[in-house]
């Protein structure tokens, strides 16, 4: 219950609308509880002037007055219906749309803190439970705010009202009628949590179902190659007769919902006739009051069975939002410092620097040092898993170092302004990844604000990335889907749209995580000598596996398990006739 006081703030923001919401309501029940002593009157009327008469005509005098009655008590009712559904209406208008509000904001207070977290947080957590928690959790947290308020409201409002008018009518024949109301409260309780417990077992089920045939389709061609079509159709039945068993179980429970309100409001419908019988003969009541309270307690109904409902619903809502709190609370470990300095460029520079990954407790590096000297261009290569992307990782600030130091220019990395240190470094990751968008829009993605010349900067960085021709040729040139619904581009062809993607914006420093690995050495000649051209005077990164990527760099460092074994110039290396000098004999043959 406490983790629900977090959206009290979104409350307050709305506070005008729950006000006016309540106002309604109470307009709303306070002409609904009226409706019902016109039904009294009509009964009263006809039991005194037509059942009185035991058979003789009615006189000309009362057969005008009873009809005028009549027509003067229908009308009311029309009027006071009408009035009423209007009041309904407005306040639907304003409680659920109020929730509706709230629901938006909290999707994009959760969005946006997402977006703060760093990667450590994204390996803990699995995507699955970050959508979870921005859709169903949201939805559950949004019966609370919406209808789960509006019944409380309704609940308060008319149950005031109605045991008000009961028992100023007849306090005995009012507890009998309410007697059964309160069993029926807690039988609905309880069925609602047996529901939602099997709702959510049906769910679970639903998203195993999903995954199991997400999977199944994206490596479609795995499937087919290995011949797995019957197995996995077997599987899938498997998980389909679960989910069936799961919902059968779940409407069986459903089936129960409505049955036990009308079992116990026929219990309260019968004891208010009976009793009420018996008053009318001893004259405390009249007819009309046995039919006013048949009424009442039919109203009463949806509200008491709702305090069930909505126990279990304030319950689910509670734990959502402690779900959500959960993810609301982590502050990111990665933040620029209030007094951070702006990004100036200059060297960088690694000093003694180790780091060890929090999840899987890997020792990526240790005591790694070298000078990167501002405008000048370091290679990184090294056999796999021995360090290469953890250190762009740690230049691009995806993670802190651990021990040592790591500084551009004067400052510490950590102390430079964060948003101002990736905006000045094009990063090209090792993963080629493009959004399921147009091609033109994968490219401008880098471009910080999209402005008139953006065609033309898209052009160019397409044809230093030597993407262009490849691109023009298809049907739709640059505005081409990729992706899910679009085009499959080839490995190569992907790397070199992401390369466009980071050289659009002409970034201060260029990473190039083994981004040239999956396309031929003669296109892989053209792009350096293009990114040469751009580089110029700017600080680059490329790591590789092929010599031949980075044999012009200023500095190449070789990693082996974390560390550097050797470093300086390729013909520096080269005289030093070892794992460098070997790999090139390797490599050239
Ligand atoms: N996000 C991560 N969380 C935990 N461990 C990681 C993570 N990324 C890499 N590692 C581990 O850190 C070590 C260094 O990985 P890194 O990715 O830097 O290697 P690499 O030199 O880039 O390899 P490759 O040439 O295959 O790209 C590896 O042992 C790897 O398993
Ligand atoms: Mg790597």
């Amino acid at each position: 219950m406490e983790s629900l006081s977090y959206l009290n703030k979104y409350l307050v923001k709305y506070k005008w609308r729950l006000i006016l919401g309540s106002i309604f309501i109470t307009a709303s029940n306070y002409f609904g509880v009226e409706m019902p002593f016109i039904v009294r009157d009509s009964i009263n009327l006809f039991a005194e002037k037509v059942l009185s008469l035991k058979g003789k005509a009615l006189s000309e005098l009362d057969k005008t007055e009873v009809l005028e009655s009549a027509i003067y008590l229908a009308l009311f009712y029309v009027a006071f219906s009408l009035l009423r559904g209007f009041f309904v209406f407005l306040n639907r208008q304003t409680i659920i749309i109020m929730s509706r509000l709230i629901e938006y904001d909290l999707k994009n207070e959760i969005y946006s803190h997402y977006q703060k977290l760093t990667p450590a947080f994204y390996k803990k957590n699995n995507t699955g439970d970050l959508m979870n928690r921005i859709s169903e959790d949201v939805s559950k947290v949004r019966m609370y705010l919406g209808p789960a308020i509006m019944y409380s409201i309704n609940l308060f409002v008319l149950s005031i009202l109605v045991i008000y008018y009961m028992v100023s009518v007849n306090l005995e024949l009012t507890l009998y009628a309410l007697t059964p109301l309160p069993f029926m409260t807690i039988m609905i309780y309880y069925i609602s949590r047996l529901m939602n417990k099997r709702s959510e077992e049906v769910q679970n089920q639903q998203s195993v179902i999903s995954t199991f045939v997400q999977e199944s389709f994206s490596g479609i061609r795995v499937v087919k190659a290995y011949n797995m079509q019957k197995s996995l159709s077997a599987s899938f039945m498997n998980e389909a007769n679960e989910y069936k068993s799961r919902s059968m179980k779940l409407a069986t429970i459903n089936a129960l919902f409505f049955p036990v309100i009308v079992l116990l409001i026929g219990v309260s419908t019968v004891l208010t006739i009976y009793i009420g019988g018996i008053k009318v003969d001893e004259g405390v009541i009249t007819n009309g009051d046995i039919a006013l309270f048949v009424i009442y307690v039919n109203m009463l109904t949806w509200p008491f069975a709702s305090i069930g409902w909505v126990t279990s619903m304030v319950q689910r809502a509670a734990a959502s939002q402690k779900r959500i709190n959960e993810f609301l609370e982590q502050e990111p470990d990665i933040y620029s410092k209030e007094d951070a300095v702006p990004m100036k460029g200059g060297d960088i520079v690694f000093d003694d620097v180790s780091f060890v990954y929090p999840d899987s407790g890997i020792k990526a590096l240790q005591n790694i040092s070298f000078v990167l000297p501002e405008g000048k261009t370091l290679g990184i290569i090294g056999e796999t898993g021995s360090g290469k992307t953890t250190i762009a990782n740690m230049i691009a600030r995806l993670y802190d170092v651990d021990n040592g130091q790591i500084k551009i220019g004067d400052s510490p990395i950590e102390n430079i302004n964060l948003n101002e240190l990736r905006a000045a470094i094009g990063y090209v990751p090792q993963d080629a990844f493009l959004f399921s968008d147009s091609i033109s829009n994968n490219i401008k993605f880098g471009l910080s604000d999209i402005g008139e010349n953006s065609n033309e900067l898209m052009e160019q960085a397409a044809k230093d990335a030597h993407i262009y021709d490849n691109i023009v040729e298809f049907d739709k040139g640059f505005e081409t889907v990729v992706g899910e619904r679009g085009i499959t581009l080839s490995g190569g062809q992907k790397q070199r749209v992401s390369i466009a993607r980071a050289i659009i914006k002409q970034p201060d420093v260029l990473v190039f995580d083994d981004c040239l690995s999956a396309v031929d050495t003669e296109t892989e000649d053209i792009i350096l000598r293009n990114l040469k051209r751009i580089m110029k005077g700017k600080t680059s990164v490329i790591i590789s596996h092929r010599i031949s990527s980075l044999e012009h760099a200023d500095l190449i460092i070789v990693m082996n398990e974390g560390k550097i074994i050797e470093q300086g110039s390729h013909d520096e290396l080269m005289n030093q006739n070892g794992y460098y000098t070997s790999l090139n004999e390797k490599q050239k043959g």
